[in-house]
């Protein structure tokens, strides 16, 4: 039974809750939502705020792959071993900090009330450090993904511009207005070089969307198909690292501008010696 302690602290932290949580999701899986992530995490950090990407594929982890980290600790160690929150989080070498999920453990690829009672503990206490939580979803409409995004304050939904991947954007929104109360949607249309195609792919499911759901929708932009991105994935650097001054680098500042007004300045993103010798000493 969930203990009543947990859901009162629950209601407290909605309540006061000052960061900005932040959920990347998509309907069909592979769309690009950690390398997303990732780098939305990287060029915050670097234009001064604070930020960090809680990977919330909690049995698939990806993050610390992509940043070439191997947590001693995950998600699953909290729930299994009773850690304290802070002892998940683990400082990158890019200005943010991370807290990884796990591999593999299918226990926590569908949390119940209590396990995410508990999971709200952590952001109760994270919630005074950080600006900007991201949390990175998992692919699909699973009860995970939904809590993610039902206690986001933005919720981004990614997605490409084949008909399997939008129908799947659809369903996502469909669910998550339908069942958990998601009243906006803020559409990121990835891999597809040409704003105005975007922006049509868009109009059409926003079409769909104003015929049967009630929910308002945003276009937040586009990413171009960008090699530069797979090279950063082998790397397992990110991109705003390896290349500041990339087309996906540029796209992606252009979305965050249209998230929260923020000037990003893209030329900031390498990392700098500061980053290093805090990921060494932490
Ligand atoms: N803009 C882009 N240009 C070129 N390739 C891209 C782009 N975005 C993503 N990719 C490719 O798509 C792959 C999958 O990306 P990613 O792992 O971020 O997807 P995902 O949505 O997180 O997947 P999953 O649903 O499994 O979590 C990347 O490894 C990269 O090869
Ligand atoms: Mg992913």
């Amino acid at each position: 039974m969930a203990d009543q302690a947990q859901n009162l602290r629950k209601i407290a932290w909605e309540k006061k809750k000052k960061a900005k949580y932040i959920t990347v999701s998509s309907g069909k899986g592979g769309v690009g939502k950690t390398n997303f992530s990732v780098n939305f995490a990287c060029l915050l950090a670097k234009n001064g705020k604070k930020v960090l990407l809680f990977d919330a594929d909690l049995g698939l982890a990806n993050v610390d792959i992509l940043l070439n980290i191997t947590p001693k600790i995950s998600i699953i160690d909290y729930f299994e071993k009773n850690l304290n929150p802070d002892q998940l989080i683990v400082n990158t070498a890019y200005g943010f900090d991370i807290i990884p999920a796990s591999s593999g453990f299918s226990k926590l690829a569908s949390m119940n009330e209590e396990d995410f009672n508990k999971l709200i503990d952590i952001f109760v206490y994270i919630d005074d450090i950080y600006e900007y939580i991201i949390f990175d979803a998992g692919a699909g409409i699973s009860e995970n993904v939904m809590k993610f995004v039902s206690i986001s304050d933005i919720n981004i939904i990614l997605t490409q511009a084949e008909p399997t991947a939008i129908t799947d954007a659809y369903a996502l929104i469909k669910v998550a207005n339908n069942q958990y109360g998601l009243d906006e949607a803020n559409i990121v249309i990835n891999r597809i070089n040409d704003e105005k195609a975007a922006f049509n792919l868009f109009l059409n499911l926003q079409k769909i969307i104003d015929k049967f759901l009630k929910i308002k929708t945003n276009f937040l932009g586009y990413i171009r198909e960008d090699t530069n991105i797979i090279k950063s994935v082998k790397k397992q650097t990110p991109l705003a690292a390896l290349n500041p001054l990339s087309g996906y680098m540029k796209d992606l500042a252009a979305i965050i501008k249209k998230i929260d007004g923020i000037d990003i300045d893209i030329q900031k993103s390498g990392v700098s010696i500061k980053d290093i010798l805090r990921r060494l000493v932490s």
